[in-house]
């Protein structure tokens, strides 16, 4: 990534063209850019033959309401993971979890195919993926459905012409709280102190959620069920500080 967010130059939209009749996920994709890549480098030839081979049954459908139920039939509870990068947290309480169903979405195909690698190795039954924006699978999930959210380490867009780019945001904090049930937990990381500061002001300032710390400790350490991230490795490796924010559905 480059120091600004994602590589620049590297953004995926696309062209506007009213004529065309869509359907709900590409009239998304036409009013809401996602900033970020989509590509990295060619995957190699066994990453390839698994997203071939694996990626049509793991994928939720690409339209319409989201039936949990049907997608995990043996869950007692489902959880999102907005942006799952390499996946490894998500394996991990996917793992952890065994009578849960995840949704993850993550836009980077390389990121991807990473966790298609983990699902295999690990035999993993209960994840399903969005390879796209997380955006367009939020407003296509039920009301009051999910036990958890995750989005840990989400692009920064440090400059201020850029922070209307941040996933925090009134909008999306709209949707998590329409979805996340009472008690439900939204898990926020960041190794970016301006960030940090505009998610707890983002989520205080918001009324539905409540953040759980009650010393510092309680946001500068993350917790033992909580799997660390590649991103993180690598931002503590650099020196860098994390914060984990955990807030509550009322
Ligand atoms: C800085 S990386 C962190 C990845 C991972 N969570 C980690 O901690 O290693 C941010 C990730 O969010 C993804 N992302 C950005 N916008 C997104 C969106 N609207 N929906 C889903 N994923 C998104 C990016 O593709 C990228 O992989």
């Amino acid at each position: 990534m480059g120091k600004d967010g994602p590589r620049d130059g590297a953004e995926a939209s696309l062209p506007l063209n009213d004529a065309e009749a869509l359907n709900d996920a590409e009239a998304f994709k036409r009013r809401e850019r996602l900033y970020g890549r989509r590509v990295g480098k060619p995957l190699r030839a066994h990453q390839q033959s698994l997203i071939d081979a694996r990626l049509g049954s793991l994928s939720i459908p690409s339209d319409g309401l989201l039936d949990l139920s049907a997608l995990f039939p043996r869950a007692s509870q489902c959880a999102l993971e907005v942006g799952f990068g390499g996946g490894e947290h998500l394996a991990a309480q996917a793992q952890a979890h065994p009578d849960w169903g995840f949704i993850g979405c993550e836009p980077f195909i390389n990121g991807a195919a990473k966790l298609v690698a983990q699902i295999e190795e690990q035999k993993l039954d209960n994840i399903r993926l969005h390879i796209g924006d997380a955006r367009e699978v939020m407003p296509r999930l039920p009301d009051l459905c999910l036990t958890a959210l995750y989005l840990l380490f989400p692009d920064p867009w440090p400059k201020a012409r850029h922070h209307k780019r941040r996933f925090v945001n009134a909008k999306n904090l709209d949707e998590a709280a329409r979805i996340l049930r009472p008690g439900a937990e939204l898990r926020i990381a960041t190794d970016i102190a301006d960030y940090a500061r505009w998610t707890l002001e983002h989520l205080m300032g918001h009324g539905a959620f409540c953040w759980t710390a009650e010393h510092a400790g309680d946001w500068q350490n993350r917790p033992a069920d909580w799997p660390a991230t590649r991103y993180e490795q690598k931002a503590l490796r650099q020196g860098r500080t994390c914060v984990y924010l955990r807030f509550i559905r009322r």
